[in-house]
This record gives structure tokens, C-alpha cells and sequence, in this order.
């Protein structure tokens, strides 16, 4: 399996299979959550429901993608080994867009997870399609406390497991464990932080909603970016050729 992402792209042959299929399923999950935008601005909730989970599915299969094939992170963050142009336009422009492209994937999946679930209790069914309901949208504190410490307890039981159970924790998993665990406690607490600033629901809905879909337009810009400086204009060439 290995071998197959680390042979030549379909795409460009400067590239890897596993770059290519990882680029690949960013652009279908990107463009879908663009589709799904131009769903629900013609208001058809349901079609706009239904894009969003399916778009859901596929950006966690580029997730799992990319951690196997690893190729365009890897060369990525290989620092200037793995890129072919000049130390200037590595530091001027590569890093800088590789920089903003991870900040952008950060607060996109951040904002994802709680707009699903904002999502689901901001609207409701009427005669088979989701429609927004307007009215004030609140998690009691009670209520808050208990999902957050749900989420320190499943993440310390699976701190736990995983030191029982693995023969060796590396200190880098234990550190990727914790920010799993921080993000999901991140996207609970921005329901606290809006909550007073956009009581409305419906209206919350909308405005982080066209927020995060212009994130995802620019994840996408800053991916195709990353994709084509690494692969197709700066690509690093095998020595002696
Ligand atoms: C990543 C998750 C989501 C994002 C980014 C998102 C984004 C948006 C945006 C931007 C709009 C307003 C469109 C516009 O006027 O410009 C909208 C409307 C709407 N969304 Fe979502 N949404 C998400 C998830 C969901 C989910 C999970 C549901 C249902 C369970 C849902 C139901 C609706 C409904 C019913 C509307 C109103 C459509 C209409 O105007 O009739 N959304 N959403």
C-alpha cells in the first residue's frame, strides 16, 4: 500500500499518488460544502442537510488519507528539502501560504463540527424539509459542564487505554491525543462565546454558516496553492538530472 501512494501521480508525475488522492478529496469536500452553500441560500434545507453530511463523510476520509499517505504534509514539512525553488520564495511565499493554509484548516474544522451541531438545533422538519426556527438558542450551564466534562473523561479513559494497552506512547501521540480532545473541548465552548453576541438561532446559523464557507473557499485556494508550488512549479529534482 506504501509503495502504491509513494509511486508517481496521476495528476502531475512530479507528484505521489498519495499527495494526489489526499489534493483530490480536499477539492470534493471543499467544493461540496460550496455546493451545499448555494443549496441553502436557494432555500432547499434538506438538499442543503443532506450535501453537508455527505461532504462531512468525505472530509474525514481525507483525513484518514492524508495521515496514511502523509506524502504532501510530509514533503511539506520537510522544510526546504522538500521544495525545489530558491530559499527566498520558500520562506516569502511558501511558508507564509502553508502557514495561513493550516491556520484556515484549523478554525474550518473547529467551525465544521459545531455547525452541524448548531445545525441540527437550530432547525427543524416541517412537512419533510429542514427549515430554521427562529428564537433563542442556548446551552443551560448545567448542561455545558456536563458535555465538557464528558469529553476531559472520555479523553483521560482514553489517555488511560492507550497507555495499558500500547507496548510504547511516544510523547508526539500523547501531545495529538491532547489536541483532539482540546479542539473537541474548543468547538463546545464557541456555543458559550456566541451565544450572547447571536442569540438567535436561526440567525447564528446563517452568519457563522457564511463564515465558515468562505473559510472553505480559501482552504481551497491555499491547498491548490500548496499542491501546485510543491508539485508542479517547484518540484525537487532527483540529483544529476
Ligand atoms: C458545516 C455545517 C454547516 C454550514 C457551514 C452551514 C451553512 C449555512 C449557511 C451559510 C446558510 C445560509 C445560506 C445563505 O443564506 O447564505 C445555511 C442555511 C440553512 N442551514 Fe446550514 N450549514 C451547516 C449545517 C447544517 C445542518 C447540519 C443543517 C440541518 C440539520 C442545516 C440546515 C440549514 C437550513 C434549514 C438552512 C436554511 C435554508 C433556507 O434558507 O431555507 N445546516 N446553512
Amino acid at each position: 500500500m506504501n509503495e502504491l501512494l509513494k509511486s508517481p501521480g496521476f495528476l502531475v508525475s512530479t507528484g505521489t499518488v498519495g499527495a494526489d488522492l489526499s489534493y483530490l478529496l480536499a477539492v470534493i469536500f471543499t467544493v461540496s460544502f460550496l455546493v451545499a452553500w448555494r443549496m441553502a441560500k436557494k432555500g432547499h434545507g434538506t438538499r442543503h442537510h443532506k450535501l453537508i453530511l455527505v461532504s462531512m463523510v468525505s472530509m474525514v476520509l481525507y483525513f484518514v488519507g492524508y495521515y496514511y499517505a502523509r506524502s504532501l504534509g510530509a514533503l511539506a514539512f520537510e522544510g526546504k528539502e522538500g521544495f525545489g525553488g530558491s530559499v527566498e520564495t520558500y520562506e516569502n511565499v511558501f511558508l507564509p501560504v502553508l502557514n495561513t493554509h493550516l491556520i484556515l484548516v484549523l478554525f474550518g474544522l473547529i467551525l465544521t463540527f459545531y455547525m452541524i451541531w448548531e445545525g441540527f438545533r437550530a432547525s427543524e422538519q416541517k412537512a419533510g424539509e429542514w427549515v430554521l426556527k427562529g428564537g433563542n438558542l442556548n446551552v443551560s450551564p448545567q448542561k455545558f459542564r456536563r458535555i465538557i466534562l464528558w469529553i476531559v473523561g472520555i479523553g483521560v479513559a482514553n489517555h488511560l487505554l492507550q497507555w495499558i494497552g500500547r507496548d510504547s506512547f511516544p510523547f508526539g501521540a500523547q501531545i495529538a491525543y491532547i489536541l483532539i480532545f482540546v479542539t473537541f473541548i474548543l468547538i463546545v465552548s464557541i456555543e458559550k462565546a456566541v451565544e450572547k453576541l447571536l442569540p438567535d438561532g436561526a440567525r447564528r446559523h446563517r452568519i457563522l454558516g457564511r463564515a465558515t464557507m468562505v473559510i472553505f473557499a480559501l482552504i481551497l485556494c491555499t491547498s491548490t496553492a500548496t499542491y501546485l508550488m510543491l508539485y508542479v512549479f517547484y518540484p525537487v529534482t532527483p540529483a544529476g538530472t
